[in-house]
């Protein structure tokens, strides 16, 4: 069995101008077509994905981390600027399937807001941007939103075991949604 003290210690460098980490051991990169039945206009949807081939919506960084009690992942999440009709760019959002974990997010670049939520329906917001630390409590689902013109980029830090669980927001979306009128941030 391995013991935590047989993974050795390291460093991982992070431009912190353009929102990257250096030789990531994983580099998820969300397309802007994995997020149909996401945003409330499909058709917006389509059309951004035939008329500008698809964009990349974001992208996380993370070095190797192991998914056990005690350590701590960490990773770069960049979320890049745009807007599906009038909704504003978002993460696809997560419970964490063991519910009872937290999680901090360090805002290095842009401007935006998390959107949390729990089971029972309250919902929250807290507005990102450089040098904000938000909280997501234990139990609260999470999700990212681009609000401005350039990517938000976090740096974010969570208990190694939490694990993802994507599939109830699937099914139960979010209450809150965010959008740009008239210049105007918008949420409703
Ligand atoms: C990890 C976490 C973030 C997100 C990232 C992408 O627990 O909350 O690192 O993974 O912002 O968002 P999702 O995972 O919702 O696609
Ligand atoms: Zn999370």
């Amino acid at each position: 069995m391995s013991r935590a003290a047989d993974f050795k210690p390291f460093g991982v460098d992070i431009s912190l101008d353009d929102g990257t980490m250096t030789d990531p051991d994983t580099h998820r990169i969300v397309k802007t077509s994995t997020m149909h039945g996401y945003y409330l206009d499909e058709t917006a949807l389509e059309r951004l994905i035939e008329e500008h081939g698809d964009p990349v919506h974001y992208e996380v960084f993370e070095p190797k981390i192991p998914e056990q009690d005690g350590h701590v992942r960490t990773c770069i999440s960049k979320l890049y600027p745009g807007r599906v009709g009038d909704e504003c760019f978002f993460t696809k959002g997560h419970y964490h399937t063991k519910l009872h974990t937290a999680e901090t997010y360090l805002c290095i670049s842009g401007e935006g807001l998390m959107l949390m939520k729990t089971r029972d329906g309250e919902c929250a917001w807290e507005p990102f941007r450089p040098g904000r630390m938000v909280y997501a409590p234990p139990c609260w689902a999470h999700r990212s939103v681009n609000t401005g013109d350039a990517p938000l980029v976090s740096f974010c830090n969570y208990p190694a075991d939490a694990g993802h669980n994507y599939g109830d927001i699937v099914d139960e979306g979010f209450p809150m949604r965010v959008f740009i009128r008239d210049g105007e941030v918008v949420i409703e």
